[in-house]
């Protein structure tokens, strides 16, 4: 990141411009027929994943220019200074050091979190009526839960058979109803996952588990309640045993937090092997982006298709769409990695930026997503790009039968977004004249394929930390601070003072006072 200029004021930028305008003129039929070789050109291998973005509206030229900008706009000093500890969040005065987590064989906090997790998985940790706690509870929200959750779901193969892993995030108690559900307090370990240890609605799910808990096994808590936290003072003044606080540090953002003591529930389910292979296996990826050269660079070169989508073609939107039931709840992850790192209006010295910055990230697991929103991605008005995201050998197929087909509905999905049926296509099929305009495929529809040999901690963990450095990488270009989320804030605050106007204050002077009132009257009907 080069503070202080704009990226339009890079040399690239005109020229990227300049062939944006162009970028539609040759089909991506024709280049592909142009480059039979594109799909081995336009790839790439970061860690063991394969990475193809041979379907995107780009040539040697724009990739020539888009890595033109990156040295421009200095990706590889920001991305280094990131990786080696300095300050790269100036709005909070921090550095970013979720990539420490995961470079060497581990810290105390790491070791501690280990022998919890031993200790419940074989059956020796107990409670406080002497039983062995068997199932774990993980309440938190946003980054305290999104990561933690879609790697447990990612990874249930791995889960200990004897032990209950569950995660809780919403304000709504239904929620953690649901997670408590069936569980005896007597053998249950809570843990509260916040870094700031302040958040309403973790803290108000802890209250409630506590209170569960006190129920089933009285006032003494210590051996039930655990959290991973960077406050560790406000988990003492909750009566806490700083046995079982396990510390992340401020630096850890909530979105980088998976390899940290949030992901402890995580390390219960799978074990202390597996998820120091998924530490590993972020770690092959944070290699791969200090030390690979930009036009090899997997996740700079994502990151720089992104912004060549954004910032050049109008794209408003990314699409993730992963082919495997294991890896549904990524899109959440994503959306907020992604998100809240690059919802940014304003650069990292506080100017406006002079363009857009991150696209609505959302999606869906295919086949499910095909048969709701992929209409609208082939024949919509808008161009969005998509990530499809497919697993080579199936660990979990019972029936034996469907991984194939699942592979190769991933593969249609990315030939017809690509490369569409022609209206004479059409024609030549059985189609009623008045239905071919309907029928046709515009194509020229972008996809990124993201091929995992198979779904293990290992790969989970490239995974994860490619979106993460493709997402810094953008932040890079655009100047703006991938690691502060004070949007987020505002809406915290209002929403304490809405608390007290609900319960009983005047609402008189509120722009919302109508809503209040109907809600008031919804809610008190008699
Ligand atoms: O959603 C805003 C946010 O601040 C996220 O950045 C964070 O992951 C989440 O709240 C939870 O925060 P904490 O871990 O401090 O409870």
């Amino acid at each position: 990141m080069t503070s202080g200029s704009s990226p339009s004021s890079a040399p690239a930028w005109a020229a990227l411009a300049d062939l944006a305008g162009r970028a539609g003129v040759v089909s991506l039929r024709e280049r592909f027929a142009l480059d039979p070789s594109r799909s081995e050109h336009f790839a790439g291998g970061v860690g063991d994943l394969w990475v193809d973005w041979s379907r995107h509206p780009v040539d040697d030229e724009v990739m020539g220019l888009l890595c033109d900008l990156s040295e421009q706009r200095d990706v590889s000093g920001f991305c280094a200074r990131m990786l080696a500890g300095d300050m790269v969040n100036p709005t909070e005065g921090r550095s970013a050091t979720h990539t420490a987590l995961r470079a060497s064989d581990g810290d105390e906090t790491l070791g501690r979190m280990v022998d919890l997790a031993d200790s419940i998985r074989d059956g020796s940790y107990t409670g406080a009526t002497g039983e062995p706690v068997r199932a774990v509870v993980s309440l938190g929200i946003g980054g305290s839960y999104l990561g933690p959750t879609m790697a447990h779901e990612a990874l249930a193969h791995l889960a200990h058979p004897d032990v209950t892993v569950r995660f809780s995030s919403s304000l709504d108690g239904a929620d953690l109803t649901a997670a408590l559900d069936g569980l005896d307090p007597a053998t249950t370990l809570v843990v509260v996952c916040s870094k700031s240890f302040t958040t309403p609605e973790t803290m108000v799910a802890a209250d409630a588990a506590t209170a569960w808990l006190r129920e089933g096994v009285g006032d003494d808590l210590s051996l039930h309640l655990a959290a991973a936290t960077a406050a560790p003072q406000r988990a003492d003044d909750r009566g806490l045993d700083p046995d079982l606080v396990f510390p992340l540090a401020e630096s850890v953002g909530g979105r980088f937090s998976l390899p940290s003591a949030v992901g402890l529930a995580l390390m219960v389910a799978i074990g202390p092997e597996a998820f120091r292979a998924m530490l590993a296996g972020m770690h092959v990826v944070d290699r791969h982006l200090g030390e690979t050269p930009v036009a090899a660079n997997v996740p700079v070169l994502l990151g720089l298709l992104d912004v060549w989508h954004r910032s050049f073609l109008g794209a408003t939107s990314l699409a993730v769409v992963p082919y495997s039931h294991a890896l549904r709840r990524l899109p959440d992850h994503l959306q907020q990695l992604m998100m809240e790192s690059l919802g940014k209006r304003v650069t990292a010295d506080g100017s406006p930026t002079n363009g857009p910055t991150g696209p609505v990230v959302w999606g869906a697991g295919g086949t499910d997503a095909q048969h709701a929103f992929f209409q609208l991605l082939h024949q919509g008005t808008d161009v969005v790009p998509v990530d499809l995201i497919g697993v080579a050998r199936s660990v979990v197929d019972p029936l034996g039968t469907r991984h194939e087909a699942l592979m190769a509905n991933l593969l249609a999905q990315a030939e017809a977004l690509a490369f569409g049926r022609t209206e004479a296509e059409t024609a030549t099929l059985d189609v009623a004249p008045d239905l071919v305009a309907h029928r046709v495929f515009p194509g020229n529809r972008p996809s990124t394929v993201v091929l995992l040999p198979e779904l293990s901690p290992s790969t989970l963990g490239q995974l994860v930390a490619l979106y993460e450095h493709r997402t810094v990488v953008q932040a890079a270009v655009w100047g703006v601070n991938p690691f502060d989320q004070w949007g987020v804030e505002f809406g915290k605050d209002l929403a304490t003072r809405f608390g007290g106007l609900l319960a009983d204050g005047d609402d008189r002077q509120e722009p919302s006072s109508g809503l209040i009132r109907r809600y008031r009257k919804l809610r008190d009907p008699d």
